[in-house]
């Protein structure tokens, strides 16, 4: 062979290498069609305005100019990540659907910070589903049935009937009272109004503001280096119940509290002391504040609708009276069933005020929809709230009008306050328990006027910031049909 041969051979191998590497690459990393979007400034993206405060009863300013501007998909730069914002329902229930395969949880870190790593929220994988099937043991149907409602209806009550007639009260945080009392008994048999219990919701609630405050960094005088203490006491207080509980199971003592989370998570699983304290932190913080506010907005919106009120008295004085007819007294299963309207009206709480306005995902895969790409490692966050403020999904979308949901529900595939797929919330059963148990001793008992003109916002939690003020005036004189 010559050499002008082997240059020859040598410069074409070349070549091929060259064009089999680009066409390799070219293979490999087609051009991604990203949806359109704007990355803002470098680290801080667009966080700031995505996280300003807004009228709860809104999509924001920052989302309405987005979707005006690059529609139902765009990109963006959020939590220090690259990000995919999808108001787009379709995609929503894609993402929620492909858990664990195509997309997963991914809270940002902070979070795990306080609420600890065993977290249901952080938590991915079969870690999640054992977890997940705990707390769904606890929040099964099953124990709803059979003891929620009756202990639901007795902590209604014991918040209710202190409520003076002509007083002034926030509306929020009674709400709060409830469902903290509610959880604290459930989880681990502490009683309303006990020290102990007064205790730990001091100490909640400063590992509250830790977890909503927006500079997660663990320096003094922070609040969330203050959350981190909170949570270190808030361990020591459980710990302290579960030797004494263990101490008990020693001498021989019969657990009385047979039916609290604490005692069935030590009776039928082998978690560990910090497993134990991070399960119920999440159910505190998943439990305790959304609820409460759920409720919250069911007091701010009746007011505003008299005939709402009027059609919700009268369905549950029918309820109070056939009850009557049969001598029993507690409410059941049974009687939360037969509450039609109120079930309207809890739907169109949950989808006009959205307790909870986005969730947080990451993309395993690159995936592929709309003709969009969602690359591999993206944040992607599903904002469930837009769909229920779309005026194409819900006719006039900022009117609350509870008949919106009776007879036809082909809308309520776009309808998902508590998310979806293998993430659902634990909880939405017992959410909707309470809010109707709620309602139910409220407009039995009552008459209110929201005071002030307080009015929900989005700080990004949902939360009305004098407290939710009302008037109360006892509404003993019901008129019962003979
Ligand atoms: C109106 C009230 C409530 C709303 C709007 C709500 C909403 C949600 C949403 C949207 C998720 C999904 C988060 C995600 O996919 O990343 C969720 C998860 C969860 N919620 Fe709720 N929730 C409410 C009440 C409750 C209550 C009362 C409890 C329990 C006592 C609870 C316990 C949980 C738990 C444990 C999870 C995690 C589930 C999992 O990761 O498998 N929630 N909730
Ligand atoms: C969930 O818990 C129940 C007991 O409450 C158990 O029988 C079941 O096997 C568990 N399922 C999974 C997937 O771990
Ligand atoms: C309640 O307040 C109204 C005025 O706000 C007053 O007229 C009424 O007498 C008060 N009733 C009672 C029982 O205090
Ligand atoms: C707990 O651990 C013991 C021994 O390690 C095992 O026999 C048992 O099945 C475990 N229980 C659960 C619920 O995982
Ligand atoms: C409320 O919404 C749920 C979906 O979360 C739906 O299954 C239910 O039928 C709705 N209830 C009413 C009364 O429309
Ligand atoms: C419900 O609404 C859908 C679409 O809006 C319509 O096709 C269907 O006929 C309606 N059903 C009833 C029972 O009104």
């Amino acid at each position: 062979m010559s050499d002008s041969h082997l240059t020859f051979c040598f410069l074409s191998s070349i070549l091929a290498l060259i064009v089999i590497t680009f066409i390799f690459t070219k293979r490999k990393k087609p051009s991604l069609n990203l949806p359109p979007g704007q990355m803002g400034w470098p680290l801080l993206g667009e966080t700031i305005g995505y996280l300003k405060t807004y009228q709860a009863l809104t999509l924001g300013e920052f989302m309405e100019k987005h979707i005006a501007r690059y529609g139902t998909i765009y990109k963006s730069n959020l939590f220090g990540e690259p990000a995919i914002v999808s108001t787009d329902a379709g995609l929503n229930r894609f993402i929620m659907q492909n858990e664990g395969k195509l997309f997963e949880a991914s809270y940002p870190k902070s979070l795990g910070g306080v609420l600890g790593k065993w977290s249901m929220l952080v938590l991915v994988g079969d870690m999640h589903r054992d977890m997940r099937n705990i707390s769904l043991n606890f929040l099964s149907y099953a124990k709803i049935r059979t003891h929620l409602v009756k202990d639901v209806d007795k902590h209604v009550l014991h918040v209710l009937s202190s409520w003076k007639h002509n007083s002034t009260l926030s509306a929020q945080g009674e709400a709060r009272r409830f469902t903290f009392n509610f959880m604290a008994k459930h989880i681990m048999s502490l009683d309303p109004g006990k020290l102990e219990t007064e205790q730990l919701k001091t100490e909640y609630v400063s590992f509250m503001k830790g977890i909503v405050s927006l500079a997660p960094v663990n320096l003094p005088g922070t609040a969330y280096r203050k959350a981190l203490k909170s949570r270190s006491t808030i361990l020591k207080f459980i710990e302290a119940k579960m030797e004494e509980r263990a101490k008990r199971v020693q001498n021989g003592d019969a657990l009385e509290e047979d039916h609290d989370l604490l005692n069935w998570v030590l009776t039928h699983t082998n978690l560990s002391n910090e497993q134990i304290l991070d399960l119920v932190l999440s159910l505190l913080f998943g439990g305790h504040e959304t609820s409460s506010i759920a409720i919250a907005l069911v007091i701010y919106f009746l007011p505003s609708c008299p005939r709402a009120m009027q059609q919700l008295r009268e369905e549950h004085v029918e309820i109070v009276t056939s009850k009557k007819k049969t001598g029993e007294v507690e409410l059941t299963w049974d009687d939360y069933k037969k509450m039609e309207f109120t079930h309207c009206v809890l739907n169109e709480t949950l989808r006009l005020g959205n307790v909870v306005r986005y969730i947080h995902r990451k993309a395993l895969k690159d995936v592929r929809y709309k003709g969009y790409d969602i690359p591999c490692g993206w944040k992607v966050l599903p904002v469930i709230s837009a769909a229920h403020l779309d005026p194409e999904l819900f006719d006039q979308p900022n009117q609350f009008n509870p008949w919106r949901w009776q007879g036809n529900n082909s809308k309520s595939d776009n309808f998902m306050p508590f998310g979806g797929g293998s993430r659902l919330c634990a909880g939405s059963e017992l959410a909707k328990v309470e809010m109707a148990v709620f309602i139910h001793h409220l407009i039995l008992n009552y008459n209110w006027e929201v005071l002030d003109g307080d009015e929900p916002f989005v700080y990004p939690y949902v939360d009305f910031p004098k407290g939710l003020p009302i008037k109360v005036q006892s509404y003993s004189s019901i008129k019962l049909p003979n």
